[in-house]
């Protein structure tokens, strides 16, 4: 079936994945990279793919409504696949209108311009499909209640790392109730409601999707991961959060991919999938973690860098504890992760070693002359 798709957030770190994925798979697909190209934005990540006849890039600010409008009617698009969003939560904290205005006003322009576009067609929401990208940050935060750890009460074949651990009794599921704390996350979940709303009170068929943190390759270091494996690479100091006892559950960009691209062909409309590997880590063992490999990969003893770690006052309002139950998503459309955290550990630090160009370019700025090129060839 022939299908054209807008993808909003493309040039970001998960968008670029979905993007790769779908015009490869894809091929009888139209995929249009809607993207206002913001800091996080990088067409530099997309490379591989801009010459594709399968896909267009088109920079735009989601809040446009009448643009966003416009493309919906002349590239007669039936399914939205909306990622774009600002992301950092210590940003959030600095600027809470702008997360405001992206996360909220952003998709609500989006959700408006579907129902128009589509409630105007004589199959009107037929074949249709508005799919918001959300995080587990919504549902607030758990407990620490076993900070040594205990047996998880969950098992799959390649989430977890070897060491597997959970940190306390309770899960984020998919009727839990929101409690968000940062404004980052205030802002997402007012736009899970804002779609929730937008199926109920008009018949939009959506889906939500609630995720915990991703790692991999392309994404922006301001984020834990990249930061500090350039950080051990160029020896700065490792600025850890508090005592570093904060617990994040973390799974691999592209797993997250095909993760969409299933909930987008096969979940069932006006449902929420939480999608997540059973795979939670205490921010200090990731950090000795990801020094121990990249010490190896660049020929160091392995931990020589430990001595970069510097306690640093806490973030305001840290949530102490994620652990996302994916069990439905499991269950309904048989998704499961396929790397063990130390393979995706491995390839990810390797990626940002090998790939010290893209890091320089989004630390000092050239990657913005880059889009600019970029847009002023097409
Ligand atoms: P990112 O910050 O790397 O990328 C965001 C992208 O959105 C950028 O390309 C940026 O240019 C674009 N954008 C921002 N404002 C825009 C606007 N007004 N109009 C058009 N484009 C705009 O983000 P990410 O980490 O890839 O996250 C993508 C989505 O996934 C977000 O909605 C985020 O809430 C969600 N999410 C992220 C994670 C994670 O661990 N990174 C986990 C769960 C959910
Ligand atoms: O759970 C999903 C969320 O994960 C996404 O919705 C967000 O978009 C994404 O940014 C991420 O949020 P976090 O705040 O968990 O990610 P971050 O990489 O900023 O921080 C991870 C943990 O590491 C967190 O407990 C804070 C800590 N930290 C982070 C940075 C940047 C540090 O200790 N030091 C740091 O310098």
């Amino acid at each position: 079936m022939k299908r054209n798709i807008i993808i909003t957030g493309g040039a970001g770190f998960i968008g670029s994945h979905v993007v790769r994925l779908f015009v490869n798979k894809y091929p009888d697909y139209r995929i249009i990279n809607l993207d206002k190209l913001t800091y996080a934005g990088n067409l530099a990540n997309l490379k591989d793919v801009e010459d594709k006849p399968n896909y267009r890039f088109v920079k735009m600010d989601i809040c446009d409504f009448q643009g966003v409008l416009n493309l919906m009617k002349e590239e007669q698009v039936d399914g939205i696949i909306h990622l774009a969003a600002e992301s950092h939560v210590d940003r959030s904290i600095k600027d809470p209108f702008t997360f405001a205005q992206t996360n909220v006003m952003g998709t609500l322009s989006l959700l408006q311009a579907a129902k128009l576009c589509w409630e105007s067609l004589p199959e009107k929401y037929h074949g249709k499909r508005f799919y918001h990208i959300s995080t587990d940050e919504v549902y607030g935060a758990l407990e620490l209640t076993h900070p040594a750890g205990i047996q998880p009460p969950f098992s799959t074949k390649a989430s977890s790392g070897k060491n597997h651990l959970a940190y306390g009794d309770k899960f984020f599921t998919e009727d839990l109730k929101y409690q968000p704390h940062s404004p980052y996350s205030a802002a997402k979940a007012s736009s899970d409601h804002f779609v929730r709303a937008f199926h109920d009170t008009y018949g939009l068929p959506t889906v939500v999707t609630n995720c915990s943190n991703n790692y991999g390759p392309c994404q922006f270091p301001e984020k834990l991961i990249p930061l500090f494996i350039n950080n051990i690479r160029h020896r700065k100091p490792l600025p850890v959060y508090g005592r570093g006892e904060n617990v994040r559950d973390w799974l691999y960009v592209v797993d997250h991919a095909r993760a969409i691209d299933a909930i987008f062909h096969q979940g069932r409309i006006a449902e929420t999938y939480n999608i997540g590997g059973f795979n939670e880590w205490k921010n200090i063992d990731i950090i000795r973690l990801l020094i121990r490999t990249v010490d190896r990969l660049l020929g160091r003893s392995e931990g020589e860098d430990d001595r970069l770690i510097t306690f640093v006052t806490d973030r305001a309002g840290h949530d102490m504890r994620y652990a996302i139950d994916s069990t439905k998503l499991q269950r309904e459309l048989g998704w499961e992760p396929s790397l063990q955290f130390e393979e995706g550990i491995e390839l990810t630090a390797r990626w940002y070693l090998d790939n010290q160009q893209w890091m320089d370019n989004v630390t000092n700025g050239d990657y913005l002359k880059y889009y600019e090129d970029m847009y002023a060839r097409r």
